[in-house]
């Protein structure tokens, strides 16, 4: 049934006071009739009393009424204006908030819970409006220039030497777009809960020494220096090949930012009160802005824009972040002061789970 709560309210107020009323001129009534019963004729009594009586329950009883639907009102006007904002709000206002003119603590305690959601609602809505438009952006760029390439390739005869060099280097651009689609899908279904992490007991260590042996041209080409710090009992129970990528994302980048003749320092220990580990990659580079810190990990996020753009994804540590997170972990990004940059990766042992019963 659809009852107001004001309706309610005022009816079972009015109806407690009537019943309760009722009560008391039933005992007036009795007291008077055993009071006179031998001065006075009982049905004289009745036929005297009763009509004032019930007059005074009725009238009590509809005054009654009037005061709780009048207090009613005010107690669930807030409701009413708290929920004829939030039938407001939709996908495009979500930067709008509830000013409900609610005096109570209660109603103010829902107010801010309500508001406190929409806050949250507004900033997921916005980062994912803003990765669907960096996705875009992104896809655009590379699809411009393979477009621009075969257009002009094929506006006249060519060698085949020429054929070859266009066909190269649209095979890069698609390269690149696979790689950024396929890391995409791996960040999305990760946050998504679609993918569990394959846990085995790894080496951290090992999975360092992997990464490094698939750098070691460029890191030989830059003449960059690698100083391993391996602790013993760097193994935990984790997903592989992911730990695999998140090595590979974090000293592809320090390769990538540090200057020739630099030096990538490579730490691995095993995380002392919880169990796990931790590995840690600095850099001898320029560091990160601090302004820019806090961004780091969010997909396509470039420091310099110009110098970065085409030598990677813009997702790496995107990727990582994500990766870590399915771990349980944490990853942090840090500048050393008189050195470059370092990121800090914490990956902690799972808890059991608790095993379900018969
Ligand atoms: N070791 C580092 N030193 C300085 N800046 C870094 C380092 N690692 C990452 N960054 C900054 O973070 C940005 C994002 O990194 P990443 O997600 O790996 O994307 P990409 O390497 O494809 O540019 C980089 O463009 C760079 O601006
Ligand atoms: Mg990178």
């Amino acid at each position: 049934m659809n009852r107001s709560l004001r309706r309610t309210l005022a009816v079972r107020f009015a109806a407690t006071m009537g019943v309760g009323l009722l009560a008391v001129a039933a005992a007036v009534l009795y007291g008077s009739h055993l009071f006179f019963e031998h001065h006075v004729d009982p049905a004289v009594i009745r036929s005297a009393m009763a009509p004032a009586l019930a007059g005074v329950v009725l009238l009590i009883t509809a005054a009654t009424f009037v005061g709780a639907w009048w207090l009613a009102g005010s107690v669930v006007r807030p409701v009413a204006e708290i929920t004829e904002q939030a039938t407001l709000v939709e996908a495009g206002t979500l930067n709008q908030r509830i000013v409900a003119h609610a005096e109570t603590s209660e109603y103010r305690g829902l107010v801010a819970v309500l508001n406190r959601m929409l806050e949250r609602l507004d900033v997921a809505f916005r980062i994912q409006r803003r990765l669907t438009a960096d996705v875009s952006h992104e896809l655009r760029s590379p699809l411009t220039a393979l477009r621009g390439e075969i257009e002009v390739a094929l506006r006249a005869e060519r060698s085949p030497r020429d054929y070859q060099r266009v066909l190269h280097s649209a095979l890069e651009e698609i390269e690149r777009l696979t790689e950024m689609s396929e890391d995409l899908l791996l960040i999305t279904r990760i946050d998504a809960g679609l993918l569990q992490a394959q846990r085995q007991p790894t080496d951290v260590a090992e999975v360092v020494e992997g990464a490094l042996s698939l750098l070691h041209g460029r890191i030989e080409e830059r003449g960059l220096t690698v100083e391993r710090c391996f602790k013993d009992g760097a193994v935990a129970p984790l997903d592989r090949e992911m730990i695999e990528r998140v090595a590979h994302h974090l000293l592809d980048n320090a390769v990538k930012f540090t200057p020739p003749e630099g030096t990538i320092r490579v730490t691995t220990a095993p995380l002392d009160r919880v169990g796990g580990v931790r590995l840690s990659v600095e850099d001898s580079g320029p560091g990160v802005p601090p302004e820019y810190l806090p961004h780091i990990f969010e997909p396509f996020y470039r420091v310099d824009e110009a110098r970065s753009r085409g030598s990677g994804t813009g997702l790496g540590l995107a990727m990582a972040a994500a990766i870590v997170r399915l771990h349980g972990g944490t990853i942090r990004a840090n500048n050393v002061p008189g050195r470059g940059a370092r990121f800090d990766v914490d990956l902690p042992v799972p808890e059991p789970q608790p095993v379900a019963g018969p």
